[in-house]
């Protein structure tokens, strides 16, 4: 939800901002902007507007000059994306540029009391108070030190942020600082380097270092960090961690889309994901850094989590209670921070489940639950993310970078973490045996065979894609498990075509949904080979009588569906029900992309949407 980057040294900044900003499009793509400082003081700013791709063509031509800069990528929240909101901001004398991520909650205050001292104010941004605020303090309190000046605003601030700051008066420095919004810094032979994650960063570095809430960093042209805490002591170790994954792995290959790359890296990623798990005692989980003793003793377990993430939770809330046998609840982080009347035990585990690791609903609620006395285990695909850092303990999925905005080889990795930590506990609790565990195990390490499998059966996914050409609603159906392959194959849809597509547990649908139905209605049904098939082949038949036109997701060898229904997107047979969930949604990721391009849209960046959802 928005990108930031900034780099200072002995090259022109603009190629490596706009580089940069383009590989953090998926946090934002309404509008686009950098600003850049002369070493002999000049700003040049260039912003629109639109996509990376058309500031690139304004940059071209503008060719802002200067070797230290700061770029940002938009998802609007105050002000419409128009070229007057985009960023970089100025302050009045239009000697300092700011860039942020975030939300000023007070900004309405601060921009009175700023318009009342006689500041003028160019866009409807809450971020602009910002470089007025640090306007005053360099012309006031913190004269000569833009990085005292910028600590001085950022104390007026209410709310979220990561900045990018440059001032004309100051040209190679660069001022960053943050509160709740993620940003990386890192340092290299060329200079000194900024970004909201390491995406940008691993074209010119492996290592990379964190801010904590509320450090300053000054950048500078030799490449140097330093970093004062809000106490303003020197940081002398910050934080740092290495970049696990190549450069190239943010990058499309030969792929036409990152959806399709990343739909198509399932395999790999479970691989990963397993690679060294099963030892000798069980399921190897050392980032729990809990005891089997504290393990046994958990009696509840609460899930939180957003979007595509919250749906993995529902799946795992299955695992948990089929194999531990100790009960879930699953939370959207959203409605859990504001549910005060919330019990829990003297025994609940938190997990939070966040892709990203930066959702700032999942962390207010992962803090809250902290507050409540719970440990909080986090499953996340983000080394270093803040979720990772804040927790007891983090598995990380090692799904390598997701860059398309909805969310698919995340979903089964998250998918899979959830069922390791599953057998872990019902080991430790005693609820299955070693060998049970280790049978379990070596199903799981079935699951990237099965899911090559379906990948190769695209030509299927595309051709029931032309079912909802001219479409405008469609109803997803399932039971159990497979109620929550149909949300998230409904949310897919939804995210990356614009249709409407409603998503209910198929018993149900006769309480509502059902009066959607009329000739040619698409329905979309999750109907595995399992215990509720029938009940669900029976819906179907309910749907058919009504004229709908029926797209089953069905097991290889179901002669009744293939007879009932218009479109089947076949799946091969699976040797645990708790592993369908994870290969049938693949039908259900490739079915929303064939929709959506035959729509024309661009799959990688839906409208209104944003991969890190860094605002409350
Ligand atoms: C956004 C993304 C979704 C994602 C959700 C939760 O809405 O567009 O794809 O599922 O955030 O993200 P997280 O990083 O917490 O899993």
């Amino acid at each position: 939800m928005c990108g930031v980057v900034g780099y200072t040294g002995i090259n022109q900044a603009a190629p490596w901002l706009l580089d940069g900003l383009q590989t953090l499009e998926y946090r934002g793509y309404d509008s686009a902007g950098i600003q850049v400082v002369s070493p002999s003081g000049n700003l040049h700013g260039v912003k629109c507007a639109g996509r990376v791709a058309t500031l690139r063509e304004r940059a071209a031509s503008a060719n802002p000059v200067g070797t230290c800069g700061i770029g940002h990528t938009r998802w609007a929240t105050h002000g419409a994306p128009t070229d007057r909101n985009a960023h970089p901001h100025l302050d009045g004398t239009g000697r300092i540029a700011v860039v942020h991520n975030g939300i000023i909650e007070n900004f309405q205050e601060l921009r009175r009391e700023l318009m009342a001292a006689g500041h003028t104010f160019a866009s409807d941004t809450d971020t602009e108070v910002i470089p007025h605020l640090i306007q005053e303090a360099l012309d006031g309190p913190a004269k000569g030190d833009l990085a005292l000046a910028v600590r001085n605003a950022a104390d007026r601030l209410e709310g979220s942020w990561a900045l990018g700051v440059i001032c004309a008066d100051f040209p190679g420095t660069l001022v960053c600082t943050r509160n709740g919004s993620p940003l990386v810094v890192a340092t290299t032979e060329d200079g000194a380097y900024a970004a909201s994650d390491v995406m940008p960063l691993a074209s010119v570095t492996s290592h990379v270092l964190q801010l904590n809430d509320y450090d300053v960093a000054t950048l500078r042209a030799d490449g140097s960090i330093e970093i004062r805490d809000r106490n303003w002591r020197p940081v002398e170790s910050p934080s740092s961690f290495d970049i696990d994954w190549d450069a190239s792995a943010a990058k499309m290959g030969g792929y036409s889309d990152f959806m399709a790359k990343e739909i198509g890296e399932q395999p790999e990623a479970i691989e990963r994901l397993l690679a060294g798990r099963l030892g000798e005692h069980g399921i190897e989980l050392d980032e729990l850094s809990l005891s089997r003793e504290e393990l046994a003793a958990i009696d509840k377990i609460v899930i939180i989590a957003c979007g595509t993430s919250y749906h993995v939770g529902l799946v795992a809330k299955t695992a948990i209670e089929r194999w531990a046998k100790v009960p879930v609840d699953v939370e959207y982080a959203s409605e859990f921070n504001y549910n005060e009347d919330y019990l829990v035990t003297d025994h609940t585990m938190c997990l939070v489940i966040t892709q990203s690791g930066e959702t700032a609903d999942t962390l207010s609620a992962a803090r809250r639950m902290r507050g409540m006395g719970c440990n909080v285990f986090a499953i996340t695909n983000v080394l270093g993310s803040t979720a990772a850092r804040e927790a007891d303990g983090a598995l990380y999925i090692q799904a390598g970078p997701e860059i398309a905005v909805a969310s698919t080889k995340a979903y089964t990795a998250q998918m899979v973490a959830s069922y390791l930590l599953a057998l872990r506990l019902a080991l430790a609790n005693g609820k299955m045996t070693l060998a049970e565990v280790q049978k379990h195990f070596h199903e799981f390490e079935q699951l990237p065979d099965l899911m090559r499998e379906v990948l190769s059966r695209r030509w299927q996914d595309k051709q029931a894609a032309a079912r909802f050409r001219d479409k405008t609603s469609s109803l997803f159906l399932g039971r159990n498990v497979s109620a929550t392959t149909a949300y998230e194959g409904a949310l897919k849809l939804k995210e990356i075509s614009y249709l409407h597509a409603e998503a209910y547990p198929s018993g149900e649908m006769k309480h509502g949904p059902i009066s959607l139905i009329e000739s040619g209605f698409p329905v979309v049904a999750v109907v595995p080979a399992d215990h509720v098939h029938d009940k669900t082949v029976s819906n179907i038949q309910e749907c058919l009588a009504r004229g709908a036109v029926v797209v089953a997701v069905a097991t290889d060898g179901d002669e009744k569906v293939a007879k009932m229904c218009q479109e089947v997107l076949w799946i091969p047979q699976c040797p645990d029900q708790l592993l369908v969930p994870a290969i049938s949604v693949i039908h259900l990721q490739m079915l929303a992309r064939y929709v959506a391009r035959d729509r024309g849209y661009d799959v990688d960046k839906p409208r209104n949407l944003a991969k890190s959802v860094t605002v409350e």
